[in-house]
């Protein structure tokens, strides 16, 4: 129905409904500042955002560590696994032996993450700790990235050569240029001659990574996060955080030191839904806590890890004895310390050194950290207490996060709340993951919240179309719309994310999600511009602004309209964004009341997102189908005529 209206609108070029929506702006009274950390991004290992995503390493099980030891590898010859190599937490490796036959083979073939994707003409680096056993002669091994599935004379894309010629267990590189582009390609290792060698950790980077770093990230995604120039970036989790089990938790401490030595990790997505079952979804922790400091410090967002409160997923676990009896948290209050240490502490301690091990000796500078992701029930409280307690104590300086549970509002809601007050947490996290009608309420949600408590991070948020959990551009438009409501409330709002971040085309568990990938392309959906467009128009304070004297915030009689306005002191501009859920044309009158008399604009521009079908999104075919439109506009002096197509998102700005 919503299509035929749009349809019929923007066919008959209808112009202005008669009524002028009269907004007015307080521009003389410059309200709450925006923090920096204002609109930001939640990064979570769900549909393989991690391995097999951001993170660049194109080989699946890598170290041999998945309980099926060959899981992602095809073993050819003669070849044996064996478990006294030379990384302690990753003890597996492979042994291949060649039959001294010309042409009988052994090897190994990786199939990748749905394939391993690679471009003509780019570089990819591949790596193995290798060593000759004893007895051995030196050793070759072929190294090729093929197409198995090539129909012309030869599967490989690009040839090398690797001599590994050391008894000891040495790292061997080389650099592989593919002669054209497959989204689908393997890796194969051939070993030649009549040797034998051992291989561990076998490794195939793009060299092209985000800033260059060897351990690196994929360009175009880690791109996307800086584009969006975000002032908060949570990670890791999210559910991950609090594992299906507390075995299976997130330890950050398992996720730094040498990449090869980081212990592999279950990842809890691999089988939440039985109807979406990735047996082969684990965490490398190659994208660990330092490379999640390092990304945040150079996407420019303020890094807000959140730990584990002792806690398994209570989603998973109703029973009390799956979680760590109050007493006996101490571990986990030492691993907050440590992870503390680990960001900000001096190279001459103990968890500063590390860090500085790793290549920064600088601080991170962290200066939030969260404790628990979803928890609720009274045990949350319980458990949050003595991690509050230790970490006030040694570091005051840390602004600390709670959490507010799974649902935006109800029993569990409203017992939370007032806890987390007592507690004395600086900022409570809030989900919601709701359907239309819910972000259609909620306009004024923050209108009311109490001032005096801690501060709101909407930590986890997006608009779920009833019937339709994809990235359809309504939902994008609706929290386009619930988000003036944040920006007005900035005094008691302080972060906001959007979640989840990524998702692989062939490897999702959970939709919407803000940018989606394949082996090869990025796409960035509607919500994501819409996010793009609050972080790059954030300003630096709230400004008053009403319609009949009432915030607007699509209430009855405002014609679905939500707005909100903000001043940026760096460059001395009024941003006004308005959204129009309604379906029909919206003529707006916005008057910016209070500046001195004679003041003039000398320049406006306007961004606009809309679309005539509010089921479209963006996809890998076509990543462009609905972008922010930017135009300039006309400005009479010190007021802005406008006229806003049906259900369209736009942002004024005018100096
Ligand atoms: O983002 C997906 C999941 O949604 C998160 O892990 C969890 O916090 C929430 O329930």
């Amino acid at each position: 129905m919503k299509h035929f209206f749009v349809l019929i609108s923007l066919l008959l070029g209808l112009s202005a409904s008669a009524q002028v929506n009269k907004l007015i702006v307080q521009a003389d009274k410059v309200g709450a500042l925006i923090q920096s950390t204002m609109y930001g991004i939640f990064f979570e290992d769900i549909n393989f955002a991690a391995d097999g995503g951001l993170y660049g390493e194109l080989v699946k099980n890598r170290s041999f560590e998945f309980p099926q030891t060959l899981q992602g590898w095809k073993a050819f010859g003669q070849w044996e696994v064996r478990t006294d190599g030379p990384f302690e937490r990753n003890p597996h490796y492979i042994r291949l032996k060649s039959f001294g036959h010309p042409h009988k083979h052994t090897g190994l073939e990786n199939e990748g993450f749905f394939g391993i994707g690679v471009k003509e003409g780019e570089a990819y680096r591949f790596s193995v700790w290798a060593r000759i056993p004893e007895g051995s002669k030196p050793a070759k091994l072929r190294v090729e990235i093929i197409d198995p599935k090539s129909s012309g004379e030869r599967q490989a894309l690009a040839v090398q050569e690797v001599s590994i010629d050391k008894q000891q267990w040495t790292k061997y590189q080389v650099v592989l240029t593919p002669s054209s582009t497959e989204p689908k390609a393997h890796l194969r290792l051939f070993l030649r001659g009549d040797v034998a060698v051992d291989v561990e950790h076998v490794s195939l980077f793009p060299v092209d990574t985000w800033r260059g770093h060897e351990n690196g990230m994929r360009r175009d995604l880690a791109q996307a996060l800086y584009d969006l120039r975000p002032g908060i970036f949570r990670f890791p989790g999210g559910c991950i955080v609090e594992g299906t089990d507390l075995d299976t938790r997130y330890n950050w401490k398992n996720s730094v030191g040498p990449v090869e030595n980081r212990p592999l990790n279950q990842n809890r997505w691999q089988y939440t839904f039985d109807y979406k079952f990735f047996p082969d979804y684990y965490q490398s922790y190659g994208l660990g806590f330092y490379e999640y400091f390092l990304l945040s410090e150079e996407i420019g967002a303020e890094p807000l890890p959140v730990i584990s409160v002792g806690l398994a997923c209570q989603f998973q676990n109703n029973d009390e004895s799956a979680h760590v009896p109050v007493a006996e948290l101490e571990p986990y209050i030492q691993d907050a310390l440590d992870l503390i240490e680990f960001a900000n502490g001096s190279v001459d301690t103990k968890w500063g050194k590390v860090r500085a091990e790793m290549g920064h000796p600088e601080p991170f500078h962290m200066k939030f950290l969260a404790i628990g992701n979803e928890q609720w029930g009274e045990t949350y409280p319980q458990h949050l207490e003595p991690f509050v307690k230790a970490i006030r104590k040694q570091h005051p300086e840390i602004k600390l996060v709670g959490s507010a549970g799974p649902n935006s509002e109800g029993d569990q809601f409203d017992y939370l709340w007032p806890e987390m007050k007592r507690l004395g947490a600086d900022l409570v996290d809030e989900h919601f993951y709701r359907n239309e009608q819910w972000f259609l309420s909620q306009g004024a949600r923050y209108d009311n919240y109490d001032r005096k408590g801690p501060k709101v991070f909407a930590g986890e948020y997006a608009c779920h179309g009833a019937g339709k959990k994809w990235n359809h551009y309504y939902a994008s438009l609706l929290e386009a719309a619930f988000m003036t409501g944040l920006e007005r409330n900035a005094d008691v709002v302080h972060m906001a994310t959007y979640a989840p971040l990524f998702a692989h085309v062939e490897g999702w568990q959970w939709r919407p999600d803000l940018i989606w990938f394949d082996n090869l392309e990025s796409v960035r959906t509607v919500s994501y511009y819409v996010q793009q467009l609050y972080g790059t128009h954030k300003g630096t304070n709230a400004l008053k602004l009403t319609m009949n004297g009432k915030n607007v915030t699509g209430a009855e009689g405002q014609n679905g309209l939500f707005a909100s306005a903000v001043y940026d002191a760096q460059d001395g501009s009024y941003i006004v964004k308005i959204a129009n859920t309604s379906d029909s044309y919206q003529s707006i009158e916005v008057q910016f009341a209070g500046l001195k008399k004679g003041t003039s604009f000398t320049s406006g521009s306007r961004i606009l997102l809309t679309s005539p079908d509010m089921d479209a999104e963006n996809t890998i075919e076509q990543p462009t189908l609905i972008v922010p439109q930017e135009q300039t506009i006309r400005v009479n002096g010190q007021v802005l005529n406008a006229d806003l197509p049906p259900y369209s998102f736009a942002v004024y700005q005018v100096k």
